[in-house]
């Protein structure tokens, strides 16, 4: 279908494009706001509570936050809104023009749970909605008077989401839904607690009342979680490049640990700005990562064959003829399969050359990650991917 693809281009680059806006001005601002240094005497009488300089693009800046408020109204006030709630519609629009029409294709692995299409999609939304309802209860709970139980609470309540979603979804299905709950969470903080406060701010400012610290203070918390949920959402947002993640059989586990350690790496930057160097942090962040990298591929980087296959050459003719039977329904200039119409990402196998040219991913796909056969939809068994994996090794020498 070449008009979907050209919509969801569209939905892509447009998300890409206003998630960058979104998390580059968050960045910003919580960099602005651990660099702020008291002011002055005249500006601290003013109101203003702490200032910052800084040079960028040919000029000099000079910024100032308030205590409370300015006395009266500026005009423009700018509100950094849109960026989160345009991410938040363009990521829905693209989760459901990829994975919800395309369930049977993205969505569904009839292998986790043989779910139809509308199950699934109800399911998914089901996901999401009921994850932020959870997160939303915990945060009004006395659990989020303390970082270290609330900290505690979300590793737990993404443990369980994490496993509860592989279980439900395809592998990338399920890494996606992950993202969109911790996304669509991130945007709820925004749009139901972070927004109404400062709404309240801007109220109190123009009628000339006082502000209650009640409403900043509760937006902080929340823009404190949207702060550590960053890196994490990234990650999983490019995940779908790594099969060896969401491929592994603990594929759960493995978002979790590298979500755990972005999250340390992000509080390296967050001391960081507040001028104390935790360099251990990125240290330890850094092992962790070597850590899961070691223990997703160290068992399936050895690929020697096991003794049940024969330690017989592999023919040109063996290969071509599993390509032939497992692969080429989608992989070929005209595809058979039911729902890919042209060769994924370009791959055709249809000739020894192309499957040479492949060679190496093919192995990799075959015979490391699993994730080929498409949700093995052509059935092939362990013994024909060692039967790969015997050749590349060969082919190789
Ligand atoms: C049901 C359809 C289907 C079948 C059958 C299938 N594939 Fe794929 N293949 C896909 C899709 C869809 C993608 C794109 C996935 C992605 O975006 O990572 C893909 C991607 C690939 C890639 C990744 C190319 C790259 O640049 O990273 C390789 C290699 C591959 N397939 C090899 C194979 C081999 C070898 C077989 C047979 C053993 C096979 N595929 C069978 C659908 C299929």
């Amino acid at each position: 279908m070449p008009w979907l693809d050209w919509f969801t281009l569209a939905a892509r680059w447009f998300h890409v494009v206003v998630g960058v806006a979104w998390i580059g001005a968050s960045f910003y601002f919580i960099w602005l706001d651990n660099n702020l240094k008291t002011p002055p005497k005249w500006k601290l009488e003013k109101g203003i509570k702490g200032d910052l300089w800084a040079v960028h693009g040919g000029g000099f800046y000079e910024i100032a936050k308030y205590q409370y408020g300015p006395e009266t109204m500026p005009e423009p006030l700018h509100w950094f809104k849109w960026e989160a709630y345009s991410t938040w519609l363009s990521g829905m629009l693209l989760l459901s023009l990829v994975y919800y029409l395309g369930a049977s294709a993205y969505l569904i692995d009839p292998n986790v749970m043989p779910l139809t299409p509308t199950q699934a999609v109800i399911y998914g939304v089901v996901y999401i909605f009921g994850g932020i309802a959870i997160y939303e209860a915990a945060c009004r709970s006395p659990l989020a008077k303390s970082a270290i139980l609330f900290a505690i609470f979300l590793v737990a309540f993404l443990t369980f989401a994490a496993w509860l979603a592989t279980n439900l979804f395809s592998a990338r299905g399920a890494y996606i839904h992950v993202g969109a709950l911790i996304g669509s969470i991130m945007a709820g903080n925004v749009f139901l607690n972070i927004m109404p406060g400062q709404r309240k701010m801007v109220a109190a400012v123009a009628n000339k009342q006082d502000i209650d610290p009640a409403w900043g203070a509760g937006a902080k918390l929340r823009s404190v979680h949207n702060n550590y949920l960053t890196l994490p959402l990234l990650f999983i947002m490019i995940s779908n490049h790594y099969p060896m993640t969401y491929q592994h059989p603990q594929n759960w586990l493995v978002l979790v640990l590298m979500s755990v350690v972005l999250a340390w790496v992000r509080h390296y930057f967050n001391l960081k700005h507040q001028g104390t160097k935790q360099p251990l942090i990125l240290v330890t962040g850094f092992i962790g990562f070597l850590c899961i990298a070691l223990w997703v591929s160290w068992p399936s980087t050895s690929t020697n064959a096991d003794a049940s296959v024969s330690t017989k050459a592999i023919t040109q003719q063996q290969i071509q003829q599993l390509i032939e039977q497992h692969c080429v329904t989608c992989h070929s200039a005209q595809p058979t399969d039911d729902v890919f119409k042209v060769a994924p990402l370009g791959v055709k196998l249809d000739s020894w050359a192309e499957i040479q040219q492949w060679a190496p991913k093919i192995m990799n796909r075959v015979s490391v990650t699993k994730d080929m056969p498409f949700l093995n939809k052509t059935n092939m068994t362990e013994t024909e991917r060692q039967l790969i994996a015997q050749w590349y090794q060969q082919s190789i020498q």
